[in-house]
């Protein structure tokens, strides 16, 4: 297949374009305005520096090659961010998103993969945990609202026009580097825990942060669903096959369906680093849910997507040693 990757040379996509192109099945065409990615990171493919929102040169793009497939990474996604600069992030990961379908529409490109997010969940109770894809979407703040309304927007697209379909993957905990240390999450300033957990046992950072350990779980510490990112990886490519094989659209959730907490997180990566770095405790956050954790059935059984890497102690060994690297 040709495929477009956008935002492939950010820490999820680029893992999508290792394993596309270890394939070597596909013509692979990554547009990122590396705005947050890595040119480095792309290891196959070819690269375009371009912004989506400039949508002349992104249209001529689409007229010049034949895509059969596009891959939509390109986001902006820090979420105390998209509540000072909403804007931001309606223009970006929803206008820029509406544009890029819709020129899928007029060159007739019929399979799109969209990241979406566990965010579009916001805040479920405990006795709603796990989540599936029929659970009430209510995002509390900018950023989950900007991916629901593309996934809004995705929907009615492929209602109007049959031709066209669209798997939207909601993402759980995203973390971890790929296995053979090649490449791995090189972002500025994260504030994903177990990176920051990562650069804390290296020294990078002298001290972390627990916000909240009185919420109702069994260590008062937020349980989260963390999901080695070769295995979000490969769900791409089974939603590649899934839109090959079926002619229609769906919601997946992509997690492992266990979580754990933030505590239990912390013990694992001072265990397999031996480092005992100093963590504090803080205040609650607003909007943190006590437990975000996935029901997997769905893609489990129609994707027939098999983890591989459902191990906390292998997810921190990664996301450390890459960290040692960079
Ligand atoms: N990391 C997570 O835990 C997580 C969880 C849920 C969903 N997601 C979603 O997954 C996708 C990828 O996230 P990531 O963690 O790899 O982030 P990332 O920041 O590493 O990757 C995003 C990439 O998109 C590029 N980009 C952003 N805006 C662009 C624009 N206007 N034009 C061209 N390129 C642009 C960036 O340069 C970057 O390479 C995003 O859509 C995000 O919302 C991520």
């Amino acid at each position: 297949m040709n495929i477009l990757v956008t935002g492939g040379a950010g820490y999820i996509g680029s893992h999508v374009v290792k394993q596309l192109g270890e394939l070597g099945e596909h013509k692979i065409t990554v547009l990122d305005n590396l705005v947050t990615g890595f040119e480095s990171s792309i290891l196959y493919g070819e690269f375009i520096n371009i912004d989506l929102s400039d949508f002349k040169r992104v249209e001529e793009i689409f007229s010049e090659n034949k895509f059969d497939a596009v891959i939509h990474f390109a986001a902006s996604l820090v979420v105390p961010e998209s509540v000072s600069d909403p804007l931001k992030y309606y223009l970006n990961n929803t206008v820029n998103t509406a544009n890029v379908i819709n020129l899928c529409l007029k060159y007739k490109v019929n399979k799109f993969i969209f990241s979406s997010t566990a965010a579009v969940y916001g805040e479920p109770s405990m006795d709603k945990i796990p989540v599936d894809e029929l659970s009430l979407t209510a995002p509390i703040n900018p950023y989950g609202s900007s991916k629901l309304m593309s996934e809004s927007v995705l929907k009615d697209a492929s209602n109007a026009f049959l031709d066209f379909n669209y798997v939207a993957l909601r993402y759980f905990n995203v973390a971890g580097a790929s296995v053979d240390g090649k490449i791995g999450q090189s972002t500025k300033d994260a504030t994903h825990l177990i990176k920051v957990a990562a650069e804390c046992a290296l020294g990078k950072r002298e001290k972390m942060y627990v916000f909240g350990d009185d919420y109702p779980t069994a260590d008062g510490t937020c349980i989260r669903d963390y999901i080695h990112v070769e295995d979000l990886a490969s769900a791409h490519l089974k939603a590649l096959e899934y839109l090959e094989k079926n002619d229609k659209s769906d919601i997946f959730n992509c997690g492992y369906g266990h979580g754990f907490s933030v505590n239990e997180v912390l013990d694992t990566m001072k265990k397999v680093t031996g480092v005992d770095f100093k963590v504090l405790k803080e205040d609650r956050r607003a909007g943190d849910p006590a437990a975000l954790i996935s029901n997997n059935s769905k893609i489990t059984k129609l994707m027939n997507w098999t983890p591989k890497y459902d191990d906390l102690e292998l997810i921190c060994k990664t996301a450390y040693e890459w960290e040692k690297k960079i």
